[in-house]
């Protein structure tokens, strides 16, 4: 910590206190904590910015596990896991970056576990491992694989608390219910750090860092229902987006089969590993028809379809016929009790159902973001400059869910979630202690580093319009919900655009009534609205302009997969002063990182 000043902005003073690391993460989930953990532990002066309290951050409600293919109950292999996260991605995904990811997940896993992470366990004290959707054996061919490492149903509860644990052990620093505002960019097109507002006590911090680590997670609350956490806003995506940045494959968003109905609170895809099976009105296990192979196990995006199409053509269950039955009844209690007790509970107060005796009522609900910052495997933010589509954003660096590797393309598979955290998240770490010298000095900041978080805080704090945060938002998510959904189509999503730049907009007379800066609701709701709109535009945006239907992004005037037109990245660009949206794209990675796998080639997915 070292010197305050304060700039004046529209004639009022915010002092800011300013500081030095070598590596700021902006984040304290479990892509955050554990790049933190590798930074400090790597002897780098490390600071951790997070507006929540590091174990409440969303990986906590990560339930079902963390994919890995140890071969605890049953042969596997790396090379089996890369080849279905290819599939799962409908053929999206880097393929250098998926085999990073698959290559390096077991080592990631026992790494935790020797952390502490309290996994269950097999008969003879293996790490229990369950089968999940769209994980196979025999690049597809053979049985289902058992590689979704477990900690019961609470398995990113376990993590998070082991990993802050570990980064404490490490001396990280943590700047706790500290609001990230902004980017500091320099004239170059350098990251130079972050400016956060402390939420307890008004003040304004600028954290000047060789690098900046954004693992701020998705933004599933631009969407009505969603299993995310009220803070998922993707507040590193959309300071990314205002420093000039793109964001890629935005619309690719996944749908969880099993949220539960009215509440969207998450019933794992563990549920279906450990035997569940959905019905519907008729008491038909009607994934059979949809993925004879594969079942109920078939990967999210198919699941969630054949879901939606069972309701459409009035099959669904309930009053309203809208939704679906997921069974559990017939397990042994035995099982419940030990590999699911969660979800028990969850069944028990959102559903008010008894899941040893009643299927729980369940609906596809928004649950992950596949897009987010370009990252190559490093976790270093890409742009396309001068041509290069693979130009690295120096100083920048994102990870977790709020970067787009691309690991899982246009539909990420159950269970690769987890492992992506921690496996980029060590992957950044590590880059970081690659490439940094922790005895050099920086250069100074620019003069005006901080003038672009300071303007957005205080435009807001003393916004003056007749709209509450609260309206726009709820149009924003009604609209997202209704015009960029499961099934999409052209005129939908063009009306979807028009309505979600009008919210844009109509943000300009966006109305907050509290001037404080100690514990504002009211500032930080807006700051993240703001956040969430500008990602809502390029979300629908994206999705209108590609026509085809690939993984989650299911079109039904475009129903077929175009790989000579669409097998490419789409990156978007807002333009904050017409509040539209600019498009470009960048070409996925057909290659692998070394010859000890072959590039797969595209086919038809089926399950
Ligand atoms: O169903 C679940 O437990 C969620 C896992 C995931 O999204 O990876």
């Amino acid at each position: 910590m070292a010197k305050t000043r304060a700039p004046a902005v529209n004639g009022k003073a915010y002092p800011v206190t300013h500081h030095n690391y070598d590596v700021v993460v902006v984040g304290a989930g479990g892509a955050g904590l554990r790049a933190t953990l590798g930074a400090a532990e790597a002897g780098l002066k490390t600071a951790c910015v997070t507006k929540v309290f590091p174990t409440r951050s969303h990986t906590v409600a990560a339930q079902g596990g963390v994919a890995a293919s140890l071969g605890n109950m049953g042969p596997d292999n790396w090379r089996w896991h890369m080849y279905d996260t290819v599939k799962g991605s409908d053929w999206l995904g880097d393929q250098d970056s998926i085999e990073y990811l698959c290559r390096h997940a077991p080592d990631a896993v026992y790494e935790l576990e020797h952390y502490g992470v309290p996994f269950s366990r097999t008969e003879d004290g293996k790490i229990y491992q369950r089968p999940f959707g769209g994980m196979t054996t025999e690049f597809g061919e053979g049985p289902p694989a058992q590689r979704t490492c477990a900690a019961a149903d609470r398995t990113g509860h376990a993590m998070l608390h082991t990993l802050y644990g570990q980064s404490l052990r490490h001396s990280a620093e943590f700047f706790i219910e500290y609001f990230a505002i902004d980017l500091m960019m320099d004239s170059d097109g350098a990251c130079r750090g972050v400016v956060a507002l402390n939420l307890e006590d008004g003040s304004v911090h600028a954290f000047k860092a060789k690098r900046t680590i954004l693992a701020t997670g998705g933004y599933g609350r631009a969407y009505f229902s969603c299993t995310s956490a009220h803070t998922c806003t993707g507040d590193g995506n959309a300071m990314v987006l205002r420093a000039g940045l793109p964001l890629q494959d935005m619309e690719f968003v996944q749908f969880h089969p099993t949220g539960i109905y009215g509440a969207g609170v998450l019933i794992t895809e563990g549920a279906r590993g450990e035997g569940g099976y959905l019905t519907n009105s008729q008491g038909e296990r009607f994934m059979e028809r949809y993925a004879p192979h594969a079942k109920d196990l078939a990967s999210r995006d198919v699941v969630s379809r054949s879901m939606t199409v069972e309701i459409r053509e009035g099959r669904g269950v309930g009053p309203e016929g809208d939704h679906i039955h997921l069974h559990l009844d017939h397990l042994d209690p035995k099982i419940l009790a030990e590999r699911l007790p969660g979800i028990t509970e969850s069944a028990k107060i959102f559903a008010g159902v008894d899941l040893r005796r009643q299927p729980i009522p369940v609906i596809p609900t928004v649950h992950y973001n596949m897009g987010g910052i370009p990252t190559n495997y490093h976790g270093e933010v890409l742009t396309k400059k001068d041509g290069n589509p693979d130009h690295i954003v120096p100083g920048l660096m994102a990870i977790g869910e709020a970067a787009c590797v691309s690991v899982h393309g246009a539909n990420r598979l159950g269970s690769n979630s987890l492992i992506d955290l921690v496996v980029f998240g060590r992957a950044a770490g590590l880059r970081c202690a690659e490439m940094l010298d922790a005895k050099e000095r920086q250069p100074e900041l620019p003069g005006d580093a901080t003038d672009l978080a300071l303007s957005r805080l205080d435009r807001f704090r003393y916004a003056k319009g007749e709209t509450p945060t609260a309206a726009l938002r709820l149009r924003m998510q009604k609209t997202m919900q209704a015009n960029c959904a499961v099934f999409r189509d052209g005129p939908v999503m063009q009306e979807g655009i028009n309505k979600i730049n009008t919210i844009w907009r109509d943000s300009d007379d966006i109305k907050v009534t509290d001037r404080s800066l100690i514990w504002n609701s009211d500032l930080v709701e807006t700051l993240e609205f703001d956040n969430l709109i500008a990602q809502a535009a390029v979300t629908v945006t994206g999705a209108e302009n590609r026509k085809e239907s690939r993984g989650a992004h299911a079109r039904e005037d475009f129903s077929s997969r175009d790989d000579a037109n669409w097998m490419k990245h789409t990156l978007a660009f807002a333009d904050y002063d017409t509040k539209t949206v600019r498009l470009d794209d960048r070409p996925v990675h057909t290659y692998t990182l070394t010859n000890e796998m072959h590039y797969i080639e595209p086919k038809a997915r089926v399950y």
